[in-house]
């Protein structure tokens, strides 16, 4: 497996930012997880793509705008089951599955969100 701090050199900005992009369109329509984003999702949308380029390997822009990532602290206002898990899953994959990448840097993008996604669940 690709170590994750490569995928920013296969990727680049622009392929990591359309990921983010694609994947917040589908939280859009999911209702169970669109309620507990704001209501301006663009913020949202720039916090996910720093931190992504900050553990892929980019610029560490998120840890100068938002400090220490703490994510699964961050996370706690959140009740995270299995089943929110599972939707927020589905939105990131089906956001992989929209942008062109060598079949092993998408396995390495889906072993990293399998693994950051049970580390998030807390009831
Ligand atoms: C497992 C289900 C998850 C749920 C339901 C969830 C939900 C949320 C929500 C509602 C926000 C607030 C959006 C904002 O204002 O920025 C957020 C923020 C964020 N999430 Fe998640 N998330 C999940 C998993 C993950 C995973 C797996 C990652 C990383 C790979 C992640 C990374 C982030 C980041 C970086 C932020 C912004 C933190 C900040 O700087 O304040 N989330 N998440």
């Amino acid at each position: 497996m690709q170590e994750e701090s490569s995928i920013y050199e296969s990727l680049g900005d622009e392929k990591i930012k359309s990921i983010v992009t694609h994947f917040y369109k589908r939280v859009a329509q999911v209702p169970e997880l669109r309620k507990l984003y704001p209501k301006d999702l663009a913020p949202a949308e720039e916090r996910l793509y720093w931190f992504l380029l900050h553990v892929f390997g980019g610029p560490s822009t998120y840890l100068e705008k938002r400090g220490h990532p703490m994510l699964r602290r961050r996370h706690f206002q959140w009740q995270i089951d299995g089943t929110l898990r599972d939707k927020w899953l589905d939105c990131m994959n089906h956001a992989i599955d929209q942008v062109a990448m060598e079949s092993k840097v998408r396995d390495s993008l889906s072993a990293y969100f399998l693994n950051a996604a049970n580390h998030m669940v807390n009831r």
